[in-house]
């Protein structure tokens, strides 16, 4: 969001920005992580909400209904803080600045109501690719016309947005039954997306041309900006700090280390993640891997392993030192963008996806949560092999990914003749395209601006 705003204050001076904060008890590093950007970013003003109380600590409440609900419960102080700051006679912004839109994330969508009462347009910013945005906005209507529980359907789903159709179990698992504690929000969230001006989507079109195409087709769906891929590339700066890691990627070969990195919340067992040292071992590559355990007791984020030699292989820390470092968090897009990497090992998050593409890495998939499987899924089979598959149906627990599986993939991987390398190459240059003066981003990024500037 932080860094659509970005992009919107240097293109047009006329446009200032306000950023709402909804601070989130459970993860406060992220808090802290806001509070830097805010120190470092100039000219977007950032305003704390309230710290509100989570719905029920119980644990049986799925996130997606937990974070929904969460964020209704800000509707009245949202409607406070955007009164105060702009339409009360003491505000300086009432006299001078028209505000030109509400802009939410997804899991927002009942701000709609505040931002119809105080008869501004509202937008939706959707972080993930447009063939997810088409699951969502589609999926009031299978709601309607599949009665069984998704999981349990005998039939793939078609869906606009994708030209393949998606087997049930590639969905996200907050979709699989209609009895799960969520759904109904997932369903009231495709919804009430419609009601929005627009649609912003951090994808480029030549990423996905079908969706983005598709969801034009509809005429029910507003207007849909591709404006991506929008990448904290400033995140390069701050983690130059972590020296370790930069110094031993310096004394690595171009293109010749296997970096493997799970996201903010990907973590492994000791099981599996035995599995993936050997793994790497016998595929012989060099490699950084980002390794972190399943959140303790009482916590929401993964953590740092303790004892790394008590959980891996007897001896694998002192035959792979060298060529081979293990280490717990990563300044992933720093360490995309060093010359030393040749292939990504990913759990597929989106932003992952579209930094790997802008530093022109290859990817193998392995998907572990939420629309992951789906991307990876978009990636394999709707793209026609942007990525090398490791496992799209992974879902953790008993099934682990195997030692053979990780050998074969890696090697895939780190082919110099991969024909994945090839099509990365290309859609690498596509994406740098699409962000330049004429590109399409760019060109859907300023019709955004007009429409926002129309004050019909
Ligand atoms: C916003 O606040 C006004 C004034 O306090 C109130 O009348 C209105 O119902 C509120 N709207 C929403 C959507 O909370
Ligand atoms: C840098 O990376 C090393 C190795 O993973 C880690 O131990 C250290 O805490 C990191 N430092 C910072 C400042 O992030």
């Amino acid at each position: 969001m932080t860094e659509l705003a970005k992009k919107l204050i240097a293109r047009d001076h006329r446009i200032s920005i306000t950023i709402l904060i909804v601070k989130f008890p459970l993860t406060p590093e992220v808090n802290d992580r806001i509070q830097s950007l805010a120190a470092s970013v100039a000219g977007i003003r950032f305003v704390d909400l309230p710290q509100l109380d989570l719905p029920s600590l119980d644990m049986a409440r799925t996130p997606e209904a937990m974070v929904s609900i969460f964020l209704e419960a800000h509707k009245p102080y949202v409607n406070n803080t955007i009164t105060q700051l702009f339409f009360t006679p003491e505000s300086s912004d009432s006299k001078s600045a028209r505000l030109a839109g509400l802009f939410m994330d997804m899991s927002c969508t009942p701000m709609i109501d505040v931002a119809n009462e105080l008869g501004i347009p509202s937008y939706i910013f959707f972080a993930s690719s447009a063939c997810s945005l088409g699951l969502f906005l589609h999926l009031p209507v299978l709601d309607t016309y599949i009665q069984s529980d998704f999981k349990d359907s005998e039939t793939e789903f078609t869906i606009p947005s994708f030209k393949t159709p998606v087997p049930p179990q590639i969905l996200p698992v907050a979709f699989w039954s209609k009895k799960q504690d969520g759904y109904d929000w997932l369903v009231y969230h495709g919804r009430r997306f419609k009601e929005a001006k627009g649609i912003i989507v951090n994808t480029f079109a030549e990423l996905e041309p079908h969706a983005v195409h598709s969801l034009s087709l509809d005429g029910s769906t507003p207007p849909v900006y591709p404006v991506g891929p929008l990448l904290d590339l400033q995140g390069l700066i701050h983690s130059e700090s972590n020296q370790s890691i930069k110094t031993w990627l310096d004394g690595q070969p171009s293109s010749s280390v296997v970096f493997l990195c799970f996201g903010s919340m990907g973590s492994f067992s000791a099981l599996q993640a035995r599995e993936i040292a050997i793994g790497l071992e016998r595929s012989g590559h060099r490699f950084l891997w980002s390794l972190r355990q399943p959140p303790q007791e009482g916590q929401f984020s993964p953590t740092a392993y303790m004892n790394l030699e008590e959980i891996l292989p007897e001896g694998f820390m002192t035959r792979t030192a060298g060529r081979g470092l293990v280490c717990e968090w990563v300044p992933q897009v720093a360490v995309l963008a060093h010359h030393a990497i040749g292939g990504f090992v990913s759990h597929c998050g989106w932003n992952s996806i579209l930094e790997s593409l802008w530093f022109g890495v290859p990817i193998a998939t392995w998907a572990l949560h939420g629309e992951q499987h789906l991307n990876a899924f978009e990636m394999v089979k709707e793209l026609g092999g942007l990525v090398v598959e490791l496992r799209l149906d992974y879902r953790g627990g008993d099934d682990l990914a195997r030692t053979e599986e990780m050998e074969r993939a890696i090697g895939c991987l780190m082919d110099s003749d991969c024909a994945v390398r090839k099509k990365v190459k290309e859609t690498n240059e596509k994406s740098r395209m699409a962000m330049m003066d004429g590109g399409s981003s760019f060109n859907s990024l300023g019709s955004l601006i007009q429409d926002l500037m129309d004050e019909s």
